[in-house]
């Protein structure tokens, strides 16, 4: 396959489903890290902002509330089972939602803001997709997004990963630079890539927050098996061991969790700016 095909194949595949499927669930998890990266954005009212592998749209419907009736936000996934889901519901007149890959998608210039939520990390040439996107941007405009820091600094990886890798057999490592959620986590190799494309004024700081897993060990660990870093290793598992994982996960959130408050697991993220 070429350029970003095995994305757009994993996004549109049972992955895209799911996450269609968890959407209420992920955004819940997620406002902590949601809430950092608009205040970073800030957008303001009029502006033509483009929101970045939107996925189900949360992200793109706040900044289309903060632009107002004069201003419009494009955005952008190649997944069509997320933007089912985020044009569920109606879509206001000043938000579209467009099924396409954005490193190769022709934008309209003159955007004043280019955002994404953790939906930046997938392209295969990144240098070249942020400088097709930058083009995008009018002369000046800003690009904000979060992206993952590495998976190691991360519970919510690495605690269900602990669980679940006690019922696999050893993984070969991956490529820390493949398209992944973990693309950007060195900041160095971030900042080349940005640089390369020709942003300017890069400032690239760490969020440390928490990622609110609901007070349910039995829901949280389902939400965990079937998205995100433990639902890739037991891609090849059977249903049994899948079982094992998901009660064995469920136990040890359940050992966590203090007099049935939610279940909370830090994140490590990157927030990240820049001029065009
Ligand atoms: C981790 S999800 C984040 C979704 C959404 N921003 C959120 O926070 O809920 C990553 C998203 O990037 C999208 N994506 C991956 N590669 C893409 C590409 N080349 N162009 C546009 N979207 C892409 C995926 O389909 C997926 O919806």
């Amino acid at each position: 396959m070429a350029g970003n095909d095995d994305q757009i194949e994993y996004w549109n595949g049972p992955v895209g489903e799911k996450w269609a499927r968890f959407q209420a669930r992920m955004d819940a998890s997620l406002s902590e890290a949601s809430g950092a990266v608009l205040a970073l954005a800030a957008p303001t009212a009029g502006e033509r902002v483009l929101d970045i592998g939107c996925g189900a749209g949360t992200t793109s419907r706040a900044l289309a509330a903060a632009v107002g009736a004069g201003g419009h936000v494009t955005a952008v996934d190649v997944s069509q089972p997320l933007l089912n889901q985020a044009r569920a519901g109606g879509v206001p007149d000043n938000l579209e939602f467009v099924r396409a890959d954005a490193a190769a998608c022709a934008f309209a210039p003159g955007h004043d803001l280019l955002f994404s939520r953790f939906g930046v990390m997938f392209f295969d040439a990144p240098a070249a997709a942020f400088a097709h996107l930058r083009g995008a941007l009018k002369p000046g405009g800003r690009m904000a997004f979060i992206c993952w820091r590495p998976a190691a600094d991360n519970e919510w990886v690495t605690l269900p990963l602990e669980v679940a890798k006690t019922f696999v057999p050893p993984q070969p490592p991956a490529d820390p630079h493949a398209p992944g959620p973990f693309a950007f986590a060195d900041p160095q190799r971030l900042r080349g890539i940005l640089g390369e494309a020709g942003f300017q004024d890069i400032a690239i700081a760490p969020f440390d927050g928490h990622m609110d897993m609901g007070a349910s060990p039995k829901d949280a660990a389902f939400q965990m098996v079937n998205l995100g870093p433990t639902a890739r290793l037991l891609r090849e598992a059977d249903d049994d061991t899948r079982a094992k994982v998901e009660s064995a996960v469920e136990a040890m959130f359940a050992a966590r969790q203090k007099d049935g408050e939610p279940i909370r697991l830090t994140i490590a993220c990157w927030l990240v700016s820049a001029q065009a």
